[in-house]
């Protein structure tokens, strides 16, 4: 089966072709280069992106991997959560595909998606818990299938993502700062006092970042000498001060946020492993662009370890956002039969749906 995956929920336009199960081509324009300046992703403009972008990434894709528009078997969209209009661009672009090609269509969940992108690489063996660490969210689903998710705890405010991209922005980072992040972190020494590990002190699976960020925010104001500037004739963030000193000070600072945050997801997942399930586990899923930050892998699996489960994450290009994951998450809805009519609706982030709403509601039946 050869299905088309589309992505256009935040700030990556991106399709993918995926066939039985293995990724044959991506086209993948990222807006990161628009957006730095801003601080954050600016909605207007990756729409207006998205709609530029999409039709010559189409073509490009097809053309790179010796396709046929005639060939595809099917096509996935990412339906939400996203940006509104951004996710708007990529589904109007998939039903009109849809409507000339005569193929059915999906709408996918981009969350699931990320957790199911392993399964590119390597075999899932469900049911699994699987962690989603992404720029908007912070979820532990109980998996059972690639169709039925339950959420076990999620974000009340801040995301993992976006705790670390404000950390970086106060650095003077351009976001999305969590590669920079990363690499700074490489060898420094690990402070474990120096930043709170946040809403721990309860009995749920939740995660509430925002206390992490204020705590950054009063260690900096003492640290003014930490800071980055924007050269914009190289296009790059430049530290304001140069030497050894500023280097291992920074490493010290990043690698001790990254600590908090990851012990933070490792607690709360083993609370989840202890407290919210029952019945058999054959593996934990690591997913979301923070999947692809080095101490939160090695936190991840230290605990996978103790727990005896493969941690499976997926490689760094399949953490971050990509339609490889759409294509494959779609193949594997459209295994089952299922399909939707042209009639189905964005889901932005923050619209409330049920906790069964993916599995069932909203796809029409088998057509064969
Ligand atoms: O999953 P994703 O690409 O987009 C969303 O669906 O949100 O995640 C983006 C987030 C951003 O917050 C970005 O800073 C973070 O993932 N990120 C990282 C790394 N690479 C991306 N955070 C820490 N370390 C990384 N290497
Ligand atoms: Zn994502």
């Amino acid at each position: 089966m050869l299905c088309l995956g589309i992505e256009t929920s935040c700030d990556e336009t991106a399709l993918a072709l995926v066939r039985d199960g293995c990724l044959l081509g991506q086209s993948l324009r990222s807006q990161v280069d628009v957006h730095a300046l801003f601080g954050g992703v600016v909605p207007e403009l990756a729409s207006r992106e998205h709609g530029r972008c999409i039709g010559p990434l189409y073509d490009h894709l097809l053309k790179s991997c010796g396709v046929e528009a005639r060939d595809v078997d099917c096509l996935a969209v990412a339906r939400g959560p996203g940006l509104l209009g951004s996710l708007l661009v990529g589904i109007a672009f998939a039903k009109g595909l849809a409507l000339a090609l005569q193929k059915p269509l999906l709408g996918v969940n981009h969350l699931h998606a990320h957790l199911l992108a392993a399964g590119l690489e390597s075999k899932l063996a469900f049911p699994a818990l699987g962690l989603l660490v992404s720029g908007g969210h912070t979820h532990i689903y109980r998996i059972e299938s690639p169709r039925d998710f339950t959420l076990l705890g999620r974000s009340l405010d801040d995301a993992a993502g976006e705790a670390i991209d404000k950390f970086g922005k106060m650095l003077g980072l351009p976001y999305p700062a969590g590669k920079f992040i990363d690499e700074f972190a490489v060898g420094g020494e690990v402070d474990t006092k120096m930043f709170p590990k946040p809403y721990l002190d309860n009995d749920n699976c939740d995660f509430s970042f925002s206390g992490l960020k204020t705590a950054a925010r009063t260690l900096l104001d003492s640290r003014p000498h930490l800071r980055f500037v924007y050269d914009a004739e190289r296009l790059c963030p430049v530290p304001a001060e140069s030497g050894a000193e500023f280097r291992q000070e920074l490493a010290l600072l990043c690698a001790s946020f990254l600590y908090a945050v990851a012990q933070t997801l490792r607690l709360k997942l083993e609370r989840a492993l202890r407290t919210k399930w029952t019945g058999p586990i054959n593996s934990i899923l690591l997913a979301g662009g923070v999947a692809a930050n080095r101490v939160v892998r090695q936190n991840l699996s230290d605990l996978a370890a103790i727990a005896g489960l493969p941690l499976v994450v997926p490689s760094p290009a399949l953490c971050t956002d990509n339609a490889a994951m759409i294509a494959y998450a779609g193949q594997l809805l459209r295994e089952q039969g299922l399909r939707h009519d042209l009639s189905f609706a964005a889901i932005p982030r923050g619209q409330q749906v049920p906790d069964d709403y993916w599995q069932d509601l909203g796809y029409i039946a088998p057509t064969f």
